[in-house]
């Protein structure tokens, strides 16, 4: 059996939500491999709104168990945080149902004030200021605490968490910021000690056997144009993104994963700061920043708007080695008269389309979008397996037939 891997194709926020809440459906296994707190994801919990993190998109389906992979980074507070909405919204995530990797590291107090001092300079990135690059390097520098240091004797997880505070202090204090006290930080991870535990999983290779018997769902966070090695250097998150971070991040048997189900937006968004060489300034910008609900799930920053660029979107499908796409948002685009794209570094124009659906045949899409995504297909090289048409979660039109996403 074969697992499909769901990642971003832009800048994040592509709207993986849909297509990873279809799949959980049907998944054993929903395994986030990347990212930390910097994610954020809307859902509807008995009606009630609950804005995830970290935990994966089973949470909405009983019977899927969640993972949170070796290559993930957590926020101690921030994950119970999240937790507790959960179970105020519907019930507890029990240990049986939400798995973190021993291996994931902790973003303690000294990894958000370092993040937070450095977005106040002018090397500043526009991150989401919650810890993520300052984590992802202690653990490089191996000096990070990892969740599974939790159940070290007090003695050794309080020395680790000196060494953190001796190594990085002195750069905050540099930096203009305030130190981070050792006890500040000590007292985040017994915190954390009191109730993670019952959740960590020790084995070295948790899905080896797991791949042969049961559906997995691979769930990227961001996209692959904000991944650390292959994104838009300096203006990247600090983990990669692109689908073959999976093996490395879960971690996940390499020869198990794919189809690999790339998302992306019908047009094109990103916070933060770097370039958006099709960026939209004016009312067009504005009109589909409204229609779409472009405000950032997790800092409720207003997204940056422009135009499909699809040499980037061409090389995100490779990077990720795609085998199709999800275009997400389509129905945001409805009633513009022109829609445009870069591709070969040129505009593209295309007419708009008054209707998603032409007579309000929902069986077709308007032949001017069916035009529109035929040129995206041709200039990405994969197909455009599904549009989304609108805010429901049913919402989806499947243009060549729904696969089994998970194929023996
Ligand atoms: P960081 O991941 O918080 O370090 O932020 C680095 C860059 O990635 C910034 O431009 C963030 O806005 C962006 N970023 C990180 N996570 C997300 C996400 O889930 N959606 C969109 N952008 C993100």
């Amino acid at each position: 059996m074969k697992h499909p891997v769901v990642v971003g194709l832009q800048y994040g926020d592509e709207g993986k939500g849909k297509v990873t809440d279809l799949l959980a459906q049907e998944a054993d296994w929903v395994i986030r491999f990347n990212g930390g707190s910097n994610a954020g994801h809307t859902i509807w919990l008995n009606g009630k709104k609950v804005v995830t993190h970290s935990v994966p998109s089973g949470v909405l389906y009983e019977k899927a168990q969640n993972y949170i992979g070796a290559g993930c980074v957590i926020e101690p507070r921030a994950l119970r945080k999240e937790l507790n909405e959960i179970a105020t919204a519907a019930a507890p995530m029990k240990p049986e149902r939400l798995k973190i990797d021993f291996r994931a590291h902790l973003t303690l107090p000294i990894h958000l004030a370092l993040d937070g001092v450095r977005e106040t300079t002018n090397q500043s990135i526009g991150t989401t200021k919650r810890g993520i690059g300052p984590t992802y390097v202690t653990k490089m520098d191996r000096l990070g605490v990892r969740a599974g240091d939790l159940r070290l004797p007090t003695g050794d997880l309080k020395a680790k968490i000196e060494a953190l505070c001796q190594f990085y202090n002195p750069l905050l204090k540099a930096s203009g910021g305030t130190e981070s006290s050792f006890e500040e930080n000590f007292q985040v991870a017994r915190e954390a000690g009191d109730w993670m535990l019952p959740f960590l999983v020790d084995e070295l290779t948790p899905f080896y056997d797991v791949a042969r018997q049961k559906r997995c769902l691979l769930e990227g966070a961001q996209g692959v144009l904000l991944d650390a090695d292959h994104g838009r250097y300096p203006f990247v998150t600090s983990s990669n993104t692109i689908a073959g971070a999976a093996a490395a991040g879960a971690p996940f048997p390499l020869s198990k994963l794919g189809p690999v189900i790339g998302i992306a937006k019908a047009y094109l968004t990103r916070v933060g700061l770097g370039e958006i060489a099709t960026e939209l300034f004016d009312e067009t910008g504005e009109r589909i920043r409204k229609n779409g609900h472009e405000f950032g799930a997790t800092t409720g920053r207003p997204r940056r708007v422009g135009w499909l660029n699809l040499d980037e979107l061409r090389a995100a499908v490779r990077l990720s080695d795609c085998t199709y796409i999800f275009l997400t948002k389509s129905d945001v685009l409805t009633g513009e008269k022109e829609v445009k794209a870069l591709y070969e570094g040129e505009y593209h124009s295309f007419p708009g389309w008054p209707e998603m659906h032409p007579g309000g045949d929902t069986k077709r899409l308007h032949p001017n979008l069916e035009a529109y995504l035929g040129f995206i297909e041709k200039a990405a090289g994969v197909p455009v397996l599904a549009v989304g048409t609108g805010t429901d979660r049913s919402a989806l039109h499947w243009r060549h037939g729904r696969p089994d996403f998970w194929k023996v």
